[in-house]
């Protein structure tokens, strides 16, 4: 008989965003005269770039042509990309090899992944709230996992206790969902607590391209040691609108190395190769090329572009709010708006308060974890007009 993985049955039921896609596909079911709009999912609306768009076509001549047709790629991803995305960095005064940078189809898969590099073991540590996956994925494989309160009193931005002893930690910046950001500083604090303990930091950078506060860090690699601590998590999906597109990165330095219990050094950049060798088979050169089309100038400036346009949403939601006197946090640094939920309002009920009265579909803070509780995200990556239309419903529906 199989042994199936007994971990699953501490799973909830279902994935946060499958969950709210059920609930608005029963609304919409049931109200089909509604014109229901989406801030949930953080999905980008923008069309891929100009730029991506063509050298995603002049890749596709490429597989069109004997003389140019590939097959297999690297698992690890091409070199032109690997070398691209090591520009930017240096760009940003972060020195990293491109044999550091691997390529994959999702900082959700990587994130995911990147357990199979960790004893069953390991005491995690994540913030409460958090994004669901780093739970998820630690609980499939058994680990423990403790929670530090991420609240409105430390701006959701916990910080090391040195009462807690953890082996992995996750940290997202700016964050999903509080859309919070940690100064420099911050960071070196979580670089100098892991490093105490031996621990490994997994940090997920999936937003730092929002980022416009010259003085907040992008990077972990922007703090000095972390390159022996450090495992650093990012995607073009929120960069380039490639949520369908699919290509991310996962820095592993050659510096983090761990030892075994049998005294061998083990660097993490060569498991992870050894991994990916075996299980992954690399992103379409098609996509890898539109993915490099993002790095150039050109690819650069058009991504401004749409990262101003999404912030610029988040701007329109965060003025209705300061207007009509709610407390957010996020929304500058970031796509996401983190909102208290009015009049004292569960989660979940101010979910389906929004979704009825307003049709307009937010995440519910609670989601997220138990700190969430009382707090609701929406995104800033809408349409504008719809997303003006969201803030006109919820401004009429909450100054009732
Ligand atoms: C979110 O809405 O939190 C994100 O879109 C989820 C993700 O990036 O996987």
């Amino acid at each position: 008989m199989a042994h199936i993985n007994e971990n699953y049955q501490n799973l909830k039921d279902s994935y946060l965003f499958s969950d709210i896609a059920k609930k608005v596909a029963a609304f919409s079911q049931e109200n089909p005269q509604q014109e229901i709009i989406r801030l949930g999912i953080g999905d980008v609306t923008l069309p891929l770039m100009p730029a991506v768009i063509s050298a995603m076509h002049a890749a596709v001549d490429e597989m069109g042509d004997a003389a140019t047709f590939r097959g297999y790629g690297p698992e690890q991803g091409y070199d032109f990309l690997r070398e691209a995305i090591a520009a930017y960095y240096a760009k940003n005064g972060v020195s990293i090899a491109a044999d550091e940078i691997f390529i994959s189809d999702g900082a959700k898969s990587d994130v995911g992944n990147i357990v199979d590099l960790f004893a069953a073991d390991n005491t995690v540590l994540v913030p409460d709230p958090v994004y669901p996956v780093y739970v998820d994925t630690n609980i499939m494989s058994g680990r423990k996992i403790l929670y530090m309160n991420a609240t409105a009193e430390n701006g959701f931005l916990p910080m090391p206790d040195p009462a807690v002893s953890a082996d992995m930690i996750y940290l997202c910046s700016p964050n999903n969902p509080t859309g919070a950001v940690y100064n420099k500083q911050q960071l070196k604090a979580w670089v100098d607590y892991a490093r105490e303990r031996e621990a490994v930091l997994l940090f997920d950078a999936a937003y730092e391209a929002f980022i416009g506060d010259a003085q907040l860090p992008h990077s972990i690699y922007e703090v000095e040691g972390a390159k022996e601590c450090a495992i650093e998590f990012c995607s073009l999906s929120k960069t380039a609108g490639f949520t369908g597109t699919r290509c991310a990165y996962t820095i592993v330095p050659h510096a983090l190395e761990r030892k075994g219990a049998n005294g061998a050094t083990l660097s993490l950049r060569s498991m992870w190769n050894r991994r990916q060798t075996t299980k992954f088979n690399g992103v379409p050169y098609i996509v890898q090329r539109g993915a490099a089309a993002v790095f150039t100038e050109e690819g650069m400036q058009q991504a401004h572009k749409a990262i101003d346009y999404y912030k610029g949403n988040a701007r329109i939601i965060a003025d209705a709010f300061t207007a009509l006197g709610i407390r957010f946090f996020g929304g500058a640094n970031s796509p996401y708006i983190w909102m208290e939920c009015p009049n004292h309002m569960k989660s979940w009920e101010f979910f389906h308060y929004l979704l009825e009265n307003a049709a307009v579909v937010g995440t519910p803070g609670a989601g997220f974890g138990e700190n969430g509780e009382g707090w609701f995200r929406l995104t800033g990556f809408g349409d504008r007009e719809k997303t003006k239309e969201a803030v006109a419903r919820i401004s009429a529906l909450l100054k009732k």
